[in-house]
C-alpha cells in the first residue's frame, strides 16, 4: 500500500501537471522524468530540461525522440542554478523535479552539490505558480550526499509555512541509505 518515495512523486505531479503548462526537470539524467513530464504538458505544453552531463542530454534527447515528444521540450546543456537565466518570469512554471545525487550507470563522481543545488531550488521557489510543486529526490549514499542531504532539510525546513507546505516523505527502518522525497507546495 505505501508507495515508494519515487511512485509518490510521480503520483504527485500527474495530479499537479496539466496539458499546455510549463514544467521544469533541474536533473534530466536517463530522461525518466523529463518524458514523463512531457507527456503530462501535452502537445501545447513546455518542459525546459537542465543536465551539466552532454551524456545525459543526448540519453534524454534519443528517449523524447523514440517517443515523439521532442518537439515541447527544450533541453539545456546547463547547470540548473542558471534556471533564472533560462526561465526569467516569476510563478510561471507548475512543477520543478530534482533528483540529486549521480546519474545511474553514469560517472559517479559528477554529483550534485550543495551550492548549486541550494541556489537553484531558491530560484525554483521564485519561478513557481502558486499551488505549483517543487518534488527533491534526495539521494544521499555518495560521498558528499549527507552534506547535500543536510543542507537541502535544512533549506525545506525553513521555509515560512504561510507560503509553503513542506512534505517529507520516506521509510525510516531501510538500510543503505534510502532517497526520500521533499515535496513543496506553494500556497
Ligand atoms: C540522479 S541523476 C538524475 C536522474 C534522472 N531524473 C532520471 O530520471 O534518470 C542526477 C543528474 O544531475 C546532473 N547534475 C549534477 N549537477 C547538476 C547541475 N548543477 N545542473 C543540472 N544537472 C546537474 C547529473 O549530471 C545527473 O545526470
Amino acid at each position: 500500500l505505501l508507495q515508494s518515495p519515487l511512485a509518490f512523486s510521480h503520483a504527485l505531479l500527474k495530479q499537479t501537471v496539466h496539458a499546455g503548462d510549463s514544467v521544469i526537470d533541474a536533473t534530466a539524467g536517463n530522461g525518466n522524468d523529463t518524458l514523463l513530464l512531457a507527456n503530462l504538458v501535452g502537445k501545447d505544453g513546455r518542459v525546459i530540461a537542465f543536465d551539466i552531463q552532454e551524456e545525459a542530454i543526448a540519453i534524454t534527447r534519443e528517449k523524447l525522440l523514440a517517443a515523439g515528444l521532442n518537439d515541447r521540450v527544450d533541453l539545456q546543456h546547463n547547470g540548473h542554478e542558471h534556471i533564472l537565466e533560462i526561465c526569467p518570469d516569476s510563478e510561471s512554471i507548475s512543477a520543478i523535479v530534482f533528483n540529486l545525487g549521480y546519474l545511474p550507470k553514469g560517472d559517479k563522481s559528477i554529483v550534485t552539490i550543495p551550492e548549486t543545488t541550494l541556489k537553484a531550488l531558491d530560484a525554483s521557489l521564485n519561478v513557481l505558480k502558486k499551488k505549483g510543486m517543487l518534488l527533491v529526490m534526495v539521494y544521499h549514499g555518495h560521498p558528499g550526499g549527507k552534506k547535500e542531504k543536510s543542507a537541502v532539510l535544512d533549506f525545506a525546513s525553513a521555509l515560512p509555512q504561510e507560503y509553503f507546505n513542506v512534505l517529507n516523505y520516506g521509510f525510516i527502518n531501510q538500510k543503505n541509505d534510502p532517497p526520500f522525497l521533499l515535496a513543496i507546495e506553494k500556497r
